[in-house]
C-alpha cells in the first residue's frame, strides 16, 4: 500500500509534509521549530501539541493521519510558565 503525504501547517505558517508513522520533533525541525521537551516517556507533559484542536504528547505518539489530510499544529503554552 501506498503511503500518503500528510500536510502539516505550523504556527509559523510553514507547511511541511510527512507521512504515517514520522515522529512529530524531526518534522517539527524540518518546519525550523523545536517541540519542547522534559522526560521523554509521556508523563511530563512538556511536549505537548495541538493537532487540529487534540492535545497530543509528542514524544509517545507518532503523526497519524485523520480524515482532513491536512494537521494544524499549535504549540500548546503552559500558563505557568508564562510571566
Ligand atoms: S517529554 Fe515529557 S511527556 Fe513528552
Amino acid at each position: 500500500m501506498k503511503k500518503s503525504l500528510i500536510k502539516i501547517t505550523w504556527p509559523n505558517n510553514i507547511e511541511t509534509y510527512a507521512s504515517e508513522g514520522d515522529d512529530w520533533f524531526s518534522t517539527a525541525e524540518k518546519a525550523g521549530l523545536e517541540i519542547p521537551t522534559g522526560c521523554l516517556t509521556g508523563s511530563c507533559g512538556a511536549c505537548e501539541i495541538d493537532v487540529n484542536g487534540e492535545t497530543v504528547r509528542a514524544c509517545v505518539t507518532n503523526i497519524k493521519s485523520k480524515k482532513e489530510k491536512i494537521l494544524n499544529v499549535s504549540l500548546t503554552t503552559d500558563p505557568y510558565w508564562e510571566y
